[in-house]
Formats: C-alpha cells, sequence, structure tokens
C-alpha cells in the first residue's frame, strides 16, 4: 500500500485512496481510544452505514466491562433493548425545556466570551471560544459549579485523547477522578435537588425503573465526553471553514438563516468524531476480506460522507 503525509488538516488524499484500494482493511497498530489495539477500518459509505444499522453484527459493546471504565457502563456502548429503554429514561432527564431554559444564559456566555476581542477585530478562536464554550455548557446543563471550567476541560481531553500519546493510566485516573467527584455531586443532588441534569436523572424512570448510581455516573461521563471536545471541533472546524470560503462566509452573514445548513454541510465535510468504534459478533465477510467474530472495526465517518458513491 501506497502511503501519503496525512495530516489532520488534510486526510482527504488518504480516506480517497483506501476507500478505492483497501475499503475493508486490517491495521494491527490502530488505537482505538479505549486502549484497544488493531481492527478493521472502514472507509466505504454504504460499509459504513450498514454497519451503524447493524447492531446484530457489529455491537456496540465494544468496551470490555470493568469496574474501572464507565463507559462499558454507557448508554453509548449499548445494544437495543437496554439501549432504547436507557435512551428513554435519559430522554425524559434531558428535557428541550430544560435545555431551552439555559438559551439565554448561553448566548451570555457567547457575548462574554467574544467582548473581550471585538475592539481588536481578532481573536484566537479556538482557543479563546471554541475550547471553552462547550465544557462551560455541558457543566451546567449536567449541574457542575460553573467554576469547575477548567478541570472540565482536563477530563474531557484526557477521555477523547489518544491513548497511544497519553497512556491508558491517565484515562482510568481521570475516569477514577471523575466518578469520585460526580458520586459526591450526585449525593449532594439526592439531599437537595436542582435544576439540572444529575437530579433529573435521578428522579426519571420508566415502567417503574429508575438508573442506577452507576448508570447515573456513566451517563455525566459520556455527555461530558461526547458534548465537549466534539462541538470544540465542530465549532473550530466551521470557523476554519468559513475563512477558507469567504464568498460562503458573506452569503450567511447575509442570510443567517442558512447558517444550521451550512454548519450541518461542515458536519458532512468534516466531522469532529472521525471515527466510531464496534465490535463483530459473528464471522462474516466483506469486500472479499474475512472478519472474524470479537473482532474490533473502526468506521471512518468522514471517510464514509465524503464516498462519492
Ligand atoms: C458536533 C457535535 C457532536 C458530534 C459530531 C456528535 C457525534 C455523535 C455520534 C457520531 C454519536 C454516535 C456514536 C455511536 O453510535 O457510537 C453520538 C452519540 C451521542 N452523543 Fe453526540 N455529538 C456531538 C455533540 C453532542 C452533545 C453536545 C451532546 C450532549 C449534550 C452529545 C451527546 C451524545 C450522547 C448522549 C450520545 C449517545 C446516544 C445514544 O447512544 O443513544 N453529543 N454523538
Amino acid at each position: 500500500m501506497k502511503t501519503h503525509p496525512v495530516t489532520q488538516f488534510n486526510p482527504d488524499p488518504w480516506y480517497h485512496e483506501m476507500r478505492n484500494h483497501h475499503p475493508v482493511y486490517y491495521d494491527p497498530d490502530f488505537r482505538f481510544f479505549f486502549g484497544a489495539q488493531g481492527g478493521w477500518l472502514l472507509f466505504a459509505y454504504e460499509d459504513v452505514k450498514q454497519a451503524l444499522n447493524d447492531y446484530e453484527t457489529y455491537s456496540c459493546e465494544y468496551i470490555p466491562v470493568t469496574e474501572n471504565d464507565l463507559l462499558s457502563a454507557s448508554i453509548f456502548t449499548m445494544n437495543p433493548p437496554r439501549h432504547k429503554k436507557m435512551r428513554a429514561i435519559v430522554s425524559k432527564a434531558f428535557s428541550l425545556s430544560m435545555v431551552s431554559q439555559m438559551e439565554q444564559w448561553m448566548y451570555n456566555v457567547c457575548h462574554s466570551l467574544i467582548m473581550p476581542f471585538i475592539g481588536d477585530g481578532r481573536m484566537e478562536f479556538v482557543r479563546d471560544f471554541a475550547a471553552g464554550l462547550p465544557n462551560l455548557v455541558m457543566a451546567r446543563l449536567i449541574g457542575i459549579p460553573d467554576n469547575y471550567g477548567e478541570k472540565v476541560s482536563q477530563w474531557s481531553k484526557t477521555l477523547t485523547g489518544d491513548p497511544a500519546v497519553l497512556g491508558m493510566d491517565a484515562h482510568y485516573n481521570t475516569m477514577a477522578e471523575m466518578s469520585s467527584f460526580l458520586s459526591q455531586l450526585i449525593q449532594e443532588r439526592s439531599l437537595q435537588p436542582q435544576e439540572d441534569l444529575i437530579t433529573n436523572l435521578l428522579h426519571a424512570e420508566i415502567d417503574g425503573e429508575k438508573l442506577t448510581i452507576t448508570e447515573i455516573l456513566a451517563f455525566c461521563v459520556t455527555l461530558l465526553g461526547a458534548g465537549t471536545e466534539t462541538s470544540e471541533g465542530w465549532l473550530s472546524i466551521a470557523m476554519y471553514m468559513f475563512s477558507r470560503y469567504p464568498a460562503i462566509q458573506q452569503h450567511l452573514q447575509a442570510v443567517p438563516a442558512d447558517i444550521p445548513k451550512a454548519l450541518a454541510e461542515v458536519l458532512r465535510l468534516r466531522s469532529p468524531a472521525i471515527g466510531l468504534a464496534r465490535i463483530v459478533i459473528r464471522d462474516i465477510q466483506l469486500q472479499g476480506q474475512k472478519i472474524k467474530k470479537g473482532d474490533l472495526v473502526n468506521l471512518f465517518l468522514n471517510a464514509a460522507n465524503l464516498d462519492p458513491a
């Protein structure tokens, strides 16, 4: 296989080459975010879509269940029917009205992050806006006090960082630290309810079933990982794209109603969620390759979303 210099800014040539010549490729060195090494890489839209829709072959339960990794008890790594039930419980807790109550506060936070730079007419967007905003919002949503923004940022960076660089100890230590901090918060909310997600999660139930404390912890940890780095990446990539295409920027200034469509297109062109993991739970053949029960798979969303076919 010919290798290309792959940079984070321009992985597209590599995606195209892999999709065209090695759409299903085994990489023994590939590192998954939860520490596992070696897996099949899928690049074609049809294959990725099929994998995402077929949990009876490509299971979401890919993280070995251990006490020290809460992500193994997360909605993220759960198959139906348990997933459907969990989703219903947390949807109750994660109500639209709770989110819309935060709207004015979020607007004020955006305003306060931008205002110091208005006079200069320039800012370091990633550092001064994109990195800070999601941490503040996710912390507030969950019920973590605002002054823990820096801590939340450290946690989410470690949880979503490359284990080959950070080491798995950092991952587990962070998980333990978050777990102890959030357990304390859950305890406080059970005694003194507040208007936040933890309180709602403590009370939400479906068919008489409530979440266990481990499930609440796992959900909060998942949210911090799922909502912070992704949103930071999305905001940053969007700003990068708009700065590269001034005509689009001008159009969006003139027609703000098109901003949601533009942001969706940014997600298609370069999602911050680069890859999704699954574990194959029966032997299969795909594009002439034999994938065995128990093999891990990484679905390259960005390669799939750029598939000309
Ligand atoms: C641009 C920003 C975001 C992107 C690109 C993104 C991407 C994704 C993707 C691809 C999945 C599916 C994972 C899988 O099937 O393995 C997912 C699931 C999830 N995300 Fe996000 N996400 C973003 C923002 C957020 C935010 C802000 C939150 C919380 C407020 C959030 C919470 C979740 C949760 C709870 C799940 C699991 C849902 C389930 O299994 O039913 N995400 N996200």
